[in-house]
């Protein structure tokens, strides 16, 4: 049953791979304005804290355990159990990781519609299209079918070409991109007036903000930036070679997710004070900085337009930045049940891919039909419940349940003196005692 598994060609190609998996809509969209609206720098501070200090060790649980398995997370947590109870509680978490990670690409993939159909606007604008332009940018439910079923098809293409020509080739292609886009972006809104306003914003702590409520969106933000919990990071981990030092790519994962996030806040609060500047509404009518899809399909389509023919360009290498940020992310969810399938149900990888692709839109179509009841509620039961507790489950198997000895041999692969480094002094009891007690003390919190 077991077919050949796919691996990736090189520890850049998993890198890209798993940077691009991390760096999505979380970055360039959520945290740059979850920063603006919690305090500024005082957000981002913690938000640097909690990746190095949760979400890291965190994230190494999930790429140890994947490596060690070679096998999606189903399968991995039973393999590393020492019993039927822990067994049980291994597939249950298994089949949780993939349930919730096909919940969040059904509304991912919704919002990623969303920024193929305003990608394509500008070339309607262009070929002076107005009611194609109407029709691209209103919120009607055969536009936002047609866009999640395009974007749905885009993930399903590069999964079913497999790990090395599919996951690898493309995000080792469009990771660089999105930070060439990102950069030039960068460049351009700093040059516009109104631009300081937001470096300010940004970048000035406001510390009268921390609160139990700035730590929770941080970490909230941390484990979605990351794709943490739901077993993405351990089936890339899987694909892995055995020659990598675990502990430092993941590192490397971390710094360009971390880095990458903070790059796109000078671009969003900046480009949203020139919107102001050009007369746009930036601020809702309680006096809160507009953050939510207002702020990406008004606020910065808005100061597109006041641009003139330059507008056009610029809203294509934004809208473009956005697209391939959800591409790379979008695949590393839609693996996590295919992966699934072709292992444990032995279904080849071109028949399970069409196959899971289609339920996710099926999913993804009810969402949008029914998008006021359904489209917050799915967002909050995967992002605010599913993957904290399912990040718990993940740091209790690798630090509980897993034999401590075949743990330490696993990380020993490709960095041979790991016993003597600050890294195993820490670890082990850090996502044995801290990470769960940090994440279920945030998630009561947030419950309560
Ligand atoms: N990390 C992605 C982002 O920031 C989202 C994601 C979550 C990807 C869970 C995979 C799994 O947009």
């Amino acid at each position: 049953m077991s077919a050949p598994r796919g691996q990736f060609s090189s520890n850049i190609g998993f890198l890209m791979a798993a940077a691009g998996s991390a760096v999505g809509l979380g970055n360039i969209w959520g945290f740059p304005t979850k920063a603006a609206s919690n305090g500024g720098a005082a957000f981002v501070v913690v938000y640097l804290l909690l990746a190095f200090l949760l979400a890291y060790p965190a994230l190494m649980a999930e790429l140890t355990i994947g490596r060690h398995a070679r096998r999606n997370m189903v399968q991995a947590l039973r393999e590393i159990s020492i019993g039927p109870i822990s067994r049980f509680f291994g597939s249950l978490a298994g089949f949780g990781g993939i349930l919730v990670a096909s919940l969040i690409l059904s509304f991912y993939a919704i919002v990623a519609g969303w920024m193929v159909a305003h990608l394509a606007e500008p070339f309607a604008s262009l070929f002076g299209a107005s009611g194609a332009v109407e029709w691209l940018t209103g919120n009607s439910t055969a536009r936002n079918l047609t866009f999640t079923a395009i974007f749905s098809g885009l993930t399903m293409l590069i999964i079913a070409a497999g790990v090395e020509k599919g996951i690898e080739r493309w995000s080792t292609l469009l990771m660089p991109s999105l930070i060439i886009l990102l950069l030039l972006l960068i460049a351009y809104v700093l040059t516009q007036p109104g631009a300081v306003t937001g470096l300010e914003v940004y970048l000035m702590p406001d510390f009268s903000h921390l609160s139990p409520k700035l730590l929770i969106a941080a970490m909230g933000q941390a484990f979605f930036s990351l794709s943490l919990g739901v077993g993405t990071m351990l089936i890339y981990g899987s694909y892995l070679s055995q020659q990598e030092s675990l502990p430092r790519l993941g590192a490397l994962v971390t710094l360009i997710d971390v880095g990458i996030a903070f790059t796109a806040g000078l671009l969003i609060l900046p480009a949203m004070y020139v919107a102001q500047e050009a007369g746009t509404q930036i601020f809702s009518e309680s006096g809160e900085l507009i953050a939510g899809p207002g702020l990406i399909l008004q606020v910065l389509p808005a100061l597109f337009d006041t641009m003139g023919t330059a507008g056009l360009f610029v809203a294509i290498a934004f809208f473009a930045l956005m697209v391939i940020a959800s591409l790379t992310s979008s695949i590393s969810m839609l693996e996590v049940p295919v992966a699934f399938t072709i292992e444990n149900l032995g279904v080849p990888r071109r028949l399970a891919t069409p196959l899971v692709g289609l339920i996710i839109f099926a999913i993804s179509s009810t969402i949008i039909v029914n998008f006021d009841t359904l489209f917050g509620l799915v967002v909050s039961i995967s992002t605010e419940y599913g993957q904290p507790l399912l990040g718990v489950a993940l740091c209790v198997f690798a630090g509980w349940i897993w034999r401590r000895d075949q743990l330490l041999a696993e990380l020993k692969k490709g960095h041979e003196n790991i016993e003597q480094t600050l890294f195993w002094k820490i670890w082990p009891w850090y996502v044995r005692i801290v990470c769960p007690l940090l994440i279920l003390t945030a998630f009561a919190q947030s419950v309560m």
